[in-house]
């Protein structure tokens, strides 16, 4: 192998990190990180050749890819490059986000040798998939890269069959612009840090919502835990959502 590289849409980190563990079974390669999510994320543009491997990691928004991620990924091109999907979500369901994320892969010229959808703390209801991925997760996610590695060593690289179809579900957009309390002071991380440049560096407490995704990355990062989800909003979702989030899920390998 030629290189390999970590390619990752992770407004909070979870995706990055279940991509990070994957990779780890291939310890001692020389990996290269790109980040989708950044500011400066839409701006990446790259080829990959047949000899080099990307791990290349989504979470799911409404069962699936968040358009951003999409439209970020659809400036990366494969040359037969090998692929492994990723997709996290919050313990309630990937739905179609693995099998849209394998097309666009396999639309780029990437051949996508295995898939996993690993689950992770849900980045607007954190009491759900708290604290995901854990230990544990991470061992099984190393175990998986470890047989994903397994089956390129033998040759294999055909593709294989993941969960979902299109139509794919309804994309809703994000619609959750985050509160911004007294606590602000104006610091402008999370205007510097928002993917999509929606919050401006000027007055960090305002938010242009034609613009911002809800990924939650400016809640997540505030050091001064400044800026949270409408109260109206948690309750709802809490309520809507609560019980199909609820209990353990398992991260599941597509092989
Ligand atoms: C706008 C939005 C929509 C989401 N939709 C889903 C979903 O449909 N199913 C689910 O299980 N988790 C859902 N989640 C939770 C994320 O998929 C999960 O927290 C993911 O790990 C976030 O990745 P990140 O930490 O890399 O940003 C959603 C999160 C956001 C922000």
């Amino acid at each position: 192998m030629k290189g390999m590289h970590e390619i990752y849409f992770s407004p909070c980190g979870t995706t990055k990190k279940a991509v990070g563990e994957i990779s780890a079974a291939w310890a001692g390669e020389e990996k290269r990180e790109w980040d989708l999510s950044a500011p400066e994320g839409g701006d990446t543009q790259a080829e990959f050749l047949p000899e080099e491997l990307c791990i290349i990691g989504v979470p799911s928004y409404g069962g699936r890819v968040p358009l951003t991620a999409l439209e970020r990924l659809a400036e990366l091109k494969g040359r037969n490059t090998p692929a492994i999907a990723v997709v996290t979500f919050g313990n309630r369901a990937f739905d179609d986000t693995l099998a849209e994320l394998c097309k666009a892969l396999t639309e780029r010229r990437f051949q996508v040798v295995a898939a996993v959808a690993a689950v992770a703390e849900h980045s607007i209801m954190p009491q759900f998939g708290t604290g995901r991925p854990d230990p544990q997760d991470c061992a099984e996610l190393l175990e998986f890269g470890k047989r994903i590695r397994e089956k390129i060593a033998s040759g294999n690289l055909c593709c294989p069959q993941v969960p979902g179809k299109e139509p794919y579900l309804e994309r809703h957009g994000g619609g959750i612009v985050p509160a911004v309390s007294d606590a602000c002071q104006g610091c402008g991380q999370c205007a510097a840090e928002c993917p999509v440049g929606a919050i401006s560096k000027e007055e960090p407490w305002k938010t242009e919502s034609s613009l911002c995704i809800s990924c939650m990355r400016c809640i997540h990062i505030c050091p001064r835990k400044a800026r949270k989800v409408p109260e109206s909003v948690a309750a709802a979702l809490t309520e809507r959502l609560g019980k199909l989030c609820a209990g353990r899920k398992e991260n599941s390998l597509y092989l």
